[in-house]
């Protein structure tokens, strides 16, 4: 087990030419051979997203709660971009949503939240839980505060990005107010390349109620696909409105009748994990021995897993169950 946590500890980045954002990209891979500095993209070992399989998961004692330091409500400027929906926070002081604790070493501060829709309602989130996606998965990137300043910076460096990432289910009638918010602003910007400014965006609505979580060792899920990112996926998904979801989808599909071009996927596809460890705070040992941990052993006796479920946040509906619930 030792091996497994020098594994996570050792595991080393490759620095990496940035980004020209104006260079064309496809999640069909059409786009992506063309230029050099994306070769990640295709040779990298720590690519995202991945598919979560729960069995592998490693319970990992050393990992503490994820700290938060959220403003009342953000604003920045939503663009309709190619690919996805991108919210840019604005770069005051008082609008700076910080992250630290949790898998992190590093404080991290929110620069963009991207919405990831697909093209159907089952299957729209990046990342999956044994082998199924969600309707959307909406990616809070932040930048190491402790280091630089700006996202930008920040991708070039090891453990340079932290990506928070909520999975968020399609309820017939349940809603998330933030998500709200942001289904507004999307439908001021239907074409490509439009932006609004959204003045007030109570992000703390859109964080589940969970305090459980997985994380593993990754890459941006699009080109150049550095791999700088520490990804945290709660283990609860919000709800949003189908209807909600649908007007996106419909906003999207207006926007490519315009151009002309083939209905684009806003998705990657997972990417193969090459042995790499996906670490959780989820206990989900509940028999001694019978699966793979990183609590040692003089610790089993003393950390069983109580029998009454946790009183936090126990979801109702969870991509991964937590110790003691059913
Ligand atoms: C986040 O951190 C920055 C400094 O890095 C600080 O200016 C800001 O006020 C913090 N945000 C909150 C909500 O405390
Ligand atoms: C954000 O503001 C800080 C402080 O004013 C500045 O140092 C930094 O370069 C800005 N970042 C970006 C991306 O503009």
């Amino acid at each position: 087990m030792d091996v497994m946590l020098r594994l996570v500890t050792l595991c080393f980045h490759t620095f990496f030419i940035g980004i020209n954002s104006e260079d064309p990209w496809t999640y069909d891979g059409r786009a992506n051979v063309l230029k050099p500095s994306w070769h990640l993209c295709h040779k990298g070992k720590f690519q995202s997203p991945i598919n979560v399989v729960p069995r592998m998961l490693l319970y990992d004692p050393m990992l503490r709660r994820l700290e938060t330091q959220i403003p009342d409500t953000i604003s920045g400027t939503l663009i309709n971009k190619d690919n996805d929906l991108t919210f840019y926070v604005d770069n005051n002081t008082w609008n700076l949503a910080n992250f630290s604790g949790g898998p992190f070493m590093y404080g991290y501060t929110l620069s963009e939240i991207k919405v990831k829709i697909g093209k159907t309602q089952s299957d729209g989130s990046e990342h999956r839980v044994d082998g199924r996606a969600f309707s959307a998965e909406i990616q809070l990137i932040c930048y190491n505060s402790d280091l630089t300043n700006s996202l930008r910076k920040a991708q070039m460096l090891p453990y340079g990005v932290a990506i928070i990432s909520i999975f968020a289910e399609a309820h017939p009638k349940e809603g998330n107010s933030a998500f709200s918010v942001f289904v507004d602003a999307a439908s001021r910007v239907p074409w490509q390349g439009q932006d609004t400014h959204v003045p007030s965006l109570g992000l703390k609505a859109m964080l589940p109620d969970t305090i459980y979580y997985v994380t593993y060792e990754g890459s941006f899920t699009q080109p150049a696909c550095l791999e700088t990112v520490t990804w945290l996926i709660f283990n609860k998904p919000i709800k949003i409105k189908a209807t909600q979801l649908d007007k996106l989808r419909h906003l999207r599909k207006r926007n490519q009748e315009r151009s002309g071009t083939v209905t684009q996927n806003h998705i990657r596809t997972t990417m193969p994990l090459h042995n790499r460890p996906i670490r959780t705070n989820i206990n989900t040992q509940k028999k001694r021995g019978s699966l793979c941990t990183m609590k040692r052993d003089a610790f089993y006796q003393s950390n069983e897993c109580p029998d009454s479920s946790p009183t936090t946040g126990v979801p109702d509906k969870s991509a991964l169950a937590p110790c003691g619930s059913k």
